[in-house]
């Protein structure tokens, strides 16, 4: 058996990963902590990676450890060779060829590396291997070889690089962020070990502050291809690792529509959902199922206020989802809460269609007629253009609609 072992494996990628780099069946197997021992004893499988919370506790079974996962203290990959199991640390080098591929700097810097757990002290030796001026793990309690985030803030604001190794803003804890980013004006770059979703809301603080700021996801597959050349003992090309990346990436990522009533994002959506083989979600159609009733009985009961409420609690649902086309209400860009969510997990398309070709329709409340129509699309013109990550200019050729939004996302280097 090649596989991974950890307490909670639900929403691991792993095995999509390595389905990808060879032809090895990958399993995925959750062991409760006392099961952990005779599994570790009988040694049923030929390779494992193994994740939280074990990447410790399953040193004191291997008859020998790398040296890298020795300094780090933590193993991620066995290898088993006729009862003789070793051990290595291949989050080391995920996590290097993250910042490596995005020419990320750590030489002379200070680096803050949030979190306690296994992975800060792979980020640690690996801030020490690119030589950076001083490096500290901060944790929220105080704990031996770590700071509090406290005395971070007050000894450390001039701290140029950040590296998250904790869970926080992870699924599914959407919109939530570790730190402010207002106590370190001197950072230039964030590293996220978060994957899911792909641009936490770390990630996303720090791109709005024009800070270079990227998720986990190369990292992700950079130490699962490093386990796969120890399983095989077959080396895997940088190449190799990219197009995994990137054939995942477009598999996890969600096409979020927004626009205008009227400008198509239903009709576009269902129809490149069709083609991307993926989930086509209305927010509008989500929430008359959840509510059981219509859009205008929802105004006229709970009024515009009332109504923003549940869009956004049905936008914070969906944001979680991955690979699905999402067709927002024309109001959705009202709340930027709303816009971040859908970008955590997802590329925004602006469908923008001339105001002339807009039409008024009975079933929306606040475009019933062409003056209200009007002073909606003047309200929130710029909001869309601020929202979005590309622009589309829509016109009456559906399939060339479809075609431009398909060949950006499908060739822009979309990477988060
Ligand atoms: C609204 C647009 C509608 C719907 C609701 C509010 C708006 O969605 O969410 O009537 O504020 O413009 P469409 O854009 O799909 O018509």
């Amino acid at each position: 058996m090649y596989g991974c072992i950890a307490e909670k494996l639900g929403h691991s990628f792993s095995k999509e990963i390595h389905n990808r780099l060879f032809d090895y069946d990958y399993e995925l197997l959750e062991l409760s902590p006392d099961e952990l021992d005779s599994f570790m004893r009988a040694k049923p499988f030929k390779a494992i990676n193994v994740t939280i919370p074990y990447k410790e506790a399953v040193i004191p079974y291997l008859d020998e450890v790398s040296e890298v996962a020795r300094k780090i203290g933590a193993v991620n990959t066995i290898v088993h060779d006729n009862g003789y199991l070793k051990g290595y640390n291949t989050d080391f080098s995920g996590l290097s060829a993250l910042i490596e591929k995005n020419s990320i700097s750590l030489q002379g810097k200070k680096v803050l590396i949030l979190g306690s757990g296994g992975t800060s002290k792979t980020a640690l030796a690996v801030a020490e291997s690119m030589e950076c001026r001083a490096a500290y793990r901060v944790s929220r309690d105080k704990k031996e070889g770590c700071i509090t985030y406290a005395e971070a803030e007050r000894l450390h604001r001039d701290a140029e690089v950040m590296i998250n190794t904790t869970p926080v803003g992870m699924y599914p804890n959407l919109y939530c962020s570790p730190v402010d980013l207002e106590a370190y004006p001197k950072l230039c770059a964030i590293v996220d070990a978060v994957y899911n979703p792909l641009r936490s809301k770390l990630v996303y603080d720090g791109q709005k502050k024009g800070i270079q700021a990227v998720g986990g996801l190369y990292m992700l597959v950079a130490q699962a291809a490093k386990a796969a050349e120890k399983f095989l003992g077959q080396a895997v090309s940088t190449s190799e690792i990219d197009r995994v990346y990137r054939e995942l990436l477009l598999l996890k990522t969600n096409v979020v529509l927004i626009g205008m009533p009227g400008s198509g994002k239903t009709t576009i959506g269902k129809r490149l959902a069709e083609e991307l083989g993926a989930d086509f979600i209305d927010t509008d159609e989500e929430i008359v199922k959840r509510e059981q009733t219509s859009i205008p009985k929802i105004f006229a009961e709970l009024g515009e206020a009332g109504f923003r409420r549940i869009e956004s609690e049905v936008i914070r649902s969906v944001s979680m989802m991955q690979h699905a086309v999402i067709a927002t209400g024309g109001g959705a860009v009202l709340n930027s809460v709303n816009m971040e969510l859908l970008g955590e997990n997802g590329r925004i398309y602006f469908i923008d269609r001339p105001l002339e070709s807009l039409i008024a329709t009975d079933d929306r409340p606040l475009s019933s007629n062409r003056a209200d129509l009007e002073k909606r699309f003047k309200e929130r013109y710029e909001k869309y253009c601020a929202s979005c990550d590309a622009h589309i200019c829509i016109g009456d050729d559906v399939n060339e609609n479809i075609k431009k939004i398909k060949e950006e996302f499908c060739h822009e280097n979309i990477g988060y």
